[in-house]
């Protein structure tokens, strides 16, 4: 039994393998946060819950204790979790606890504590669903309206993770632009409060809905660590508040920004899930737990059961100028050196040669495909792959008959203009219409055409955020609506159609989170494709997400983000650490290169599944040194492989002595490169030498346990 109760102390503990959490009901009603840390085996072991001391006539006692999800209402100063104003304007909230109810299921056990205010009839059911396999606790609350009367929800979270008293906490953020995707912050958490958010829309690439707090001296091996994501693609926030209490506070969800939810009688809305975990194991373990969790708890399956094949996309190759004969040709080139999923990117419909029309048409191009799409998608059989095709559904250029058509289909309000970015603007696929027009739109398509796979784009942010034809109270539920009907649109073509496997990509990596990862398998971690910068980007991203759904291509971007040339080996081999694509023009790639290509695509085939299902550890990060080292090891542990890529180089310094993990010491391990085979222990104490030297030099090294 994995959540315990204790009903004279009303105390709730729920246990992971190696974590436990805990709750408690004060002598005022009111929910508080007892524990998250290593495993107690007793209820009896959390701390009493009624330990609020009176400090002055300006600090309530939410200041001192840890309210599990507080309302706005009494002398609440911190972020609360719920604001809400009631039909006759009474702006208080006071929430204590009714009743509960645990459930035991095969792989996660569900406690939902429901609170209720003094007065109103508004409810919140608080869910806590525990994976113990991989100690991580997935919260969302339920706020129901049974009352009569509206009900605007003002602030409504996802709920609050605290961490003990204490002094020293740290920061660990992902963050970055267009391009720099998912890059690493942290800070020092001093008095006051931090915000991580989007207003965007959608996630945003400026910041990741991730977070990790330690006690600034956790590493990837050692050390407390609690973090946590949200599973949310629009406007969102994640505040980090420590009061002067020395109590950490780390909130997230829905934004409130720009925010009012019209709660009728009778109706209730469900927050996104906000989950966290704990490990004493430093960033690694956190890494690893949650990594497992995804490809076990939130990618759809059965798809997330398999390996992602290795995809080659025309983007770079032939940007607007796709053609069935020049696809063909990419095809033909593609099958040869191994490819198995062929994607063909922006520039097949409409009268899209370039970004300023088309996008909203989404009719095959007759000049471009004269027999629409069925004869590439033959050849592209015949030669042994499935076929892919890229779409941005939620948008439009002004500059195409969807637009011309329904002017009002567009976000926007009176008076104001329009404001385009890349030429286009955002469907309003709040209203039902809209969403009936894409699901409609992808729906033939799929059952007209045997695609395998659909890339799903969103290249711009929202501005004008306006639906002036829906009734007032609901104008600003639009920041939620549209991730709603999204996610809607997803699962019902997912559910017509179980075989597509989805991507998602947002001008890159701006729309990468556990909500999406729910209805798509992979997603596009950045148009940057230049193999140095990439593995910044790749160790911010394998912070918080698992290789399986990390696409990365070896592509030519070398060439417009930096014009650096590296060898094909380490564009490979920093592509290969994640879901192996193809990105470049391969016409014009040499017979050379070609074959290397070739060669390390069916070494890639032989080590993927160690690579996008096994447990992965960061050994030398590109932020510190002169190397790049990753390894990935089965969950049997008799099978491994190393990457090591050595930076722009200075000085003449040889990469350091690489120490490997999660090996069985005992065994004996079989090494590429070295005769003898030697024990896990000594590859993880005595560690290795790769002798990398020149700029750009990397290796590939496989491990196996010799029986
Ligand atoms: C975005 C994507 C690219 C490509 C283009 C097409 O920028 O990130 O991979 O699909 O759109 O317009």
């Amino acid at each position: 039994m994995a959540i315990l109760f204790d009903k004279q102390t009303s105390r709730w503990l729920l246990q992971g393998k190696n974590v436990s959490y805990g709750l408690g009901v004060d002598k005022n009603g009111t929910l508080q946060h007892l524990y998250f840390g290593s495993k107690l085996p007793f209820v009896s072991d959390l701390p009493d819950v009624n330990t609020a001391i009176y400090h002055s006539s300006f600090e309530p006692s939410g200041g001192i204790t840890q309210p599990e999800y507080p309302a706005w209402g009494g002398m609440y100063y911190y972020e609360p979790c719920l604001k809400a104003t009631f039909s006759d304007h009474v702006r208080d909230t006071r929430l204590v606890y009714k009743e509960h109810q645990i459930t035991e299921n095969e792989q996660v056990d569900e406690l939902v504590i429901v609170l209720q205010d003094t007065v109103y009839p508004l409810f919140v059911h608080l869910h806590y669903r525990l994976f113990p396999e991989h100690d991580v606790i997935e919260r969302y609350a339920v706020i129901e309206n049974t009352g009569t009367t509206p009900i605007t929800l003002e602030q409504a979270l996802s709920g609050s993770w605290h961490t003990p008293r204490g002094d020293r906490y740290r920061l660990t953020h992902l963050g970055g632009k267009w391009i720099e995707e998912t890059q690493i912050y942290q800070d020092e958490i001093t008095p006051g409060k931090k915000t991580l958010e989007s207003r965007r829309g959608n996630t945003g690439a400026q910041a990741n809905p991730w977070f990790a707090i330690d006690r600034g001296t956790a590493d990837e091996d050692q050390g407390e660590v609690w973090f946590g994501a949200l599973g949310w693609s629009g406007n969102w926030k994640i505040t980090v508040e420590y009061n002067p209490f020395k109590l950490l506070q780390v909130s997230g969800g829905i934004h409130d920004f720009d925010f009012a939810w019209h709660l009728e009688g009778g109706k209730s809305f469900q927050t996104p899930a906000f989950v966290g975990g704990y490990t004493r194991l430093g960033f690694g373990q956190a890494s690893r737990n949650f990594h497992d969790y995804q490809r076990n708890h939130v990618l759809p399956k059965p798809i997330a059961e398999q390996v992602r094949p290795v995809l080659y996309n025309s983007w770079e190759a032939t940007y607007f100028d796709v053609t069935e004969q020049g696809q063909m040709a990419l095809a033909e080139r593609a099958a040869a050196i191994g490819v198995e999923l062929f994607v063909v990117d922006d520039g097949w419909f409409g009268e899209r040669h370039h970004d300023r029309a088309g996008l909203g048409d989404w009719t095959v191009n007759p000049v471009k495909f004269p027999n629409g799409l069925k004869p590439l998608i033959d050849k592209v059989e015949s030669l042994g792959m499935r076929f892919g095709i890229w779409v941005e559904p939620e948008m439009v250029n002004p500059d195409s008959d969807l637009y011309r058509k329904n002017p009002d289909w567009i976000y926007h309000f009176p008076n104001r203009p329009r404001t385009e970015s890349r030429n286009q603007c955002v469907l309003n696929v709040s209203k039902p219409e809209v969403q009936e027009f894409i699901f409609k739109m992808l729906d033939d398509l799929l059952s007209e055409n045997n695609i395998d796979f659909i890339k799903w784009d969103m290249n711009r942010s929202f501005s004008e955020p306006g639906w002036p034809d829906a009734p007032q109270a609901i104008q600003k539920e639009i920041w939620v609506r549209h991730v709603q009907g999204l996610y809607d649109i997803l699962a019902r073509l997912r559910a017509k159609h179980p075989k597509v496997a989805f991507e998602s990509c947002s001008g890159g990596g701006a729309r990468i989170d556990l909500g999406i990862m729910r209805l798509t398998d992979e997603v596009w971690t950045s148009d940057n494709t230049e193999p140095y910068e990439r593995l910044f980007i790749q160790e911010g991203y394998s912070l918080a997400y698992n290789a399986q759904t990390m696409m990365c291509w070896v592509a030519d971007s070398a060439k417009w983000v930096k014009n650096r040339p590296a060898p094909v080996a380490y564009r490979f081999h920093s592509s290969m650490m994640g879901s192996l694509g193809i990105g470049g023009n391969l016409t014009q790639w040499s017979e050379e290169e070609l074959a290397e290509s070739t060669q390390l695509i069916e070494e890639y085939k032989s080590i993927r599944h160690i690579v996008q299902k096994g447990n992965q550890y960061r050994l030398l990060s590109p932020r510190k040194g002169n190397t790049t080292a990753v390894q990935y090891v089965t969950h049997d542990q008799s099978e491994s492989v190393l990457f090591a890529l050595m930076h722009p180089q200075k000085f003449q310094n040889p990469s350091p002595r690489i120490y490997l993990r999660g090996l069985k010491s005992d065994s004996l391990y079989k090494v590429t490169d070295i005769e003898e085979p030697i024990s896990g222990s000594a590859l993880m104490n005595r560690g290795i030498d790769v002798n990398l030297h020149a700029d750009l030099a990397s290796k590939l090294l496989k491990i196996r346990e010799v029986k």
